[in-house]
């Protein structure tokens, strides 16, 4: 699904040349959910970014889904991301003003899908992440964790084939964060690629495959043996209903796309 060879990026900042990114390699098949850790100023959101065409590299080759990913205009970005990608950042970017249901329908608005059926869509997956009550809810009026699960809904509206996590639990207390890891797993189980940043073992073990990046390389690749096992006890409940309305919702939305 990603094939990276020979990654390097830089940043410069006047006279200074920052060296971020120094030839990183990497495979991540479809369907694998992986995690990236690795101290502070590491790399990892510009690997992302970079993951997410939302940012370019300097040297190097990447592929995406089979094509490959260079020098592409804003349109053409705009346009694999919104068919591709999805995206669950730290801080959310949830629209203020906007409520949590149009919110998770914004997606949709560019791939000019009238409001009103937009708007049915963002219920269905608002409902499928227990948020259903909250939709009319502007995201000033929410808890954190239910910002997270407004970010997500939001994310996979557009059915994408990677998910792009940059600390999801960030922040978080270590109730949510399991829920929200019990919940990626979930999604990922739908069969979407999954790759979170994180930097707790934590989360990272709950994951197939973490990959460590020291100072812009990648120090080594381990397997972790718990890693996306089905989530068990809690949120199980949520679990079923998420796994079995996204069937549902796959056919409505073919329709409708
Ligand atoms: N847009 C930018 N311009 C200049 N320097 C940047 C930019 N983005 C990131 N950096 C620098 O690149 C390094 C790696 O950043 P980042 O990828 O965000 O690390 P991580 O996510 O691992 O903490 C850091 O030193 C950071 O300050
Ligand atoms: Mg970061």
């Amino acid at each position: 699904m990603i094939k990276i060879r020979n990654i390097h990026k830089s940043y410069t900042n006047g006279q200074n040349n920052l060296h971020v990114l120094k030839g990183i390699d990497l495979d991540i098949e479809a369907g694998e959910m992986i995690s990236i850790m690795g101290p502070s100023g590491s790399g990892k959101s510009t690997l992302l970014n970079i993951f997410g065409i939302l940012d370019n590299y300097d040297d190097g080759e990447y592929f995406l889904d089979g094509s490959r990913i260079l020098h592409l205009n804003e349109r053409k970005a705009a346009l694999l991301r919104n068919r591709m990608l999805g995206f669950v950042f730290q801080s959310f970017n949830l629209i203020s003003f906007k409520n949590a249901m149009e919110n998770v329908a914004l997606p949709l608005y560019y791939q000019k899908i009238n409001r009103r059926k937009r708007n049915k869509i963002a219920l269905e997956y608002l409902d499928k992440l227990g948020l259903k009550e909250w939709a009319h809810h502007l995201p000033s009026e929410l808890s954190g964790g239910q910002k997270r699960r407004v970010a997500i809904a939001r994310a996979l509206i557009t059915q994408p084939k990677v998910i792009l996590a940059d600390e999801p639990t960030g922040a978080l207390d270590s109730v949510t964060s399991q829920e929200m890891m019990d919940l990626l797993t979930e999604i990922n189980q739908t069969g979407i690629t999954m790759i979170i940043v994180t930097h707790e073992l934590d989360i990272a073990r709950h994951t197939q495959k973490t990959i460590r990046i020291i100072d812009g390389t990648i120090q080594e690749i381990v397997k972790n043996e718990a890693g996306s096992q089905k989530p068990e006890g809690r949120s199980q409940v949520r679990s079923t209903k998420y796994v079995a309305a996204s069937n549902v919702q796959q056919k409505k939305y073919e329709k409708v796309a």
